[in-house]
């Protein structure tokens, strides 16, 4: 991994959440045009949002892009990580619950209810993680690219690396791979 492809591959997992996205916004669709929901979809989204979106591809910002650029770029850095950034990652986390918690409850009422907030919760994730994702690839990024020393980088692609070794995305990236597969994405 060279010091671009830390970016890259940070980009290439933006573009895997936001193919998720655009299945559960079909399955949305057809929800709301009068189809029963299609409960499988949204605990998928639930596993892939928490152990991808989350743990894996968050893992990298907090654990070690994000934790170098407070520590090198100074107040913008931290702002923009700490009162952006993070407080983002934790309404992502309070949606999937939320989501969790009304599928499971419409499992057992059916009602129409229990229909809108398993719309709204997945609709809201979907929609805080396509405006996050769109900071993170123009602005976030690029900044950390562009100031972060050549030392700092090669630490953060070493680190990748090595998260990378332990990460086991196969089980979400074969979530992915059905759900593109059914939506035709
Ligand atoms: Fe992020
Ligand atoms: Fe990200």
């Amino acid at each position: 991994m060279s010091n671009s492809n830390i970016f890259d591959l940070m980009v290439a997992e933006h573009n895997n959440v936001l193919d998720f996205i655009k299945a559960i916004e079909i399955s949305n669709c057809n929800a709301i045009n009068g189809k029963a929901l299609e409960i499988q979809d949204y605990f998928d989204l639930i596993n892939f949002g928490r152990l991808y979106a989350d743990k894996h591809h968050h893992g990298k910002e907090e654990l070690i892009l994000f934790r170098e650029m407070i520590n090198h770029l100074g107040l913008v850095a931290v702002k923009i990580i700490k009162q952006g950034m993070l407080v983002e990652h934790d309404l992502g986390r309070l949606y999937l619950n939320q989501l969790e918690e009304s599928l499971n409850s419409y499992k057992k009422t059916g009602s129409l209810q229990d229909k809108l907030k398993v719309i709204v919760n997945s609709g809201a994730w979907s929609d805080l993680l396509k405006r996050h994702i769109e900071k993170e690839n123009t602005v976030v990024y690029t900044f950390a690219q562009r100031e972060l020393s050549k030392e700092t980088l090669s630490l953060i692609e070493k680190e990748f690396n090595a998260f990378e070794d332990k990460a086991d995305v196969k089980e979400s990236l074969l979530l992915l791979k059905n759900i593109k597969k059914k939506y035709n994405i």
